[in-house]
């Protein structure tokens, strides 16, 4: 189930930790975060996507700062204070990670989200970097599919 995969990535989580969600249209990346929000202890009815807000802003266990690139111009992601998510007091995720360019984190968890039918989709979570490196591979049965 995605919500217990995304209880698993949950658990993992710490302050300034990435979260890119990697999956085309409507493969499911707000709705992992709503899951992972839950997890995390906040309330998931307030998880939409921030298309056109760019981010949302949780309270949680941690802050969770939602960013989602698609409508997100090359130009402005400059303006973007990405970094600034990635250094604060919570966890950044971002759908749409491709957009970020040289602005990729160097570490972070990568979850990759296909679709296989109306219900039913692939999940993989992978990891860039020591920290998290370690961290998924203390838990090896997160790397599930479904
Ligand atoms: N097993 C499943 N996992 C995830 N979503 C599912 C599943 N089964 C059905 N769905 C539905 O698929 C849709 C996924 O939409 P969602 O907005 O989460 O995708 P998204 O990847 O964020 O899309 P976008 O790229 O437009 O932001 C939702 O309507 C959800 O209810
Ligand atoms: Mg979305």
């Amino acid at each position: 189930m995605l919500s217990e995969i995304a209880a698993k990535l949950a658990s993992l989580l710490f302050c300034k930790s990435a979260v890119l969600l990697f999956g085309d249209l409507g493969a499911g990346k707000t709705t992992f975060t709503r899951y992972l929000v839950a997890a995390l202890n906040g309330d998931p009815r307030r998880v939409t996507s921030p298309t056109f807000t760019i981010v949302n802003e949780y309270n949680a266990k941690m802050k969770v700062y939602h960013v989602d690139l698609f409508r997100l111009e090359a130009s402005e992601l400059e303006e973007l204070p990405i970094e600034d998510y990635l250094e604060s007091d919570g966890v950044c995720v971002v759908e749409w990670p491709e957009k970020l360019g040289s602005y990729m984190p160097l570490e972070f968890f990568e979850v990759r989200l296909d679709f296989v039918d109306e219900q039913h989709r692939n999940v993989e979570i992978t990891s860039k970097g020591g920290k998290f490196e370690r961290l998924l591979k203390n838990r090896g049965e997160i790397f599930v599919k479904i």
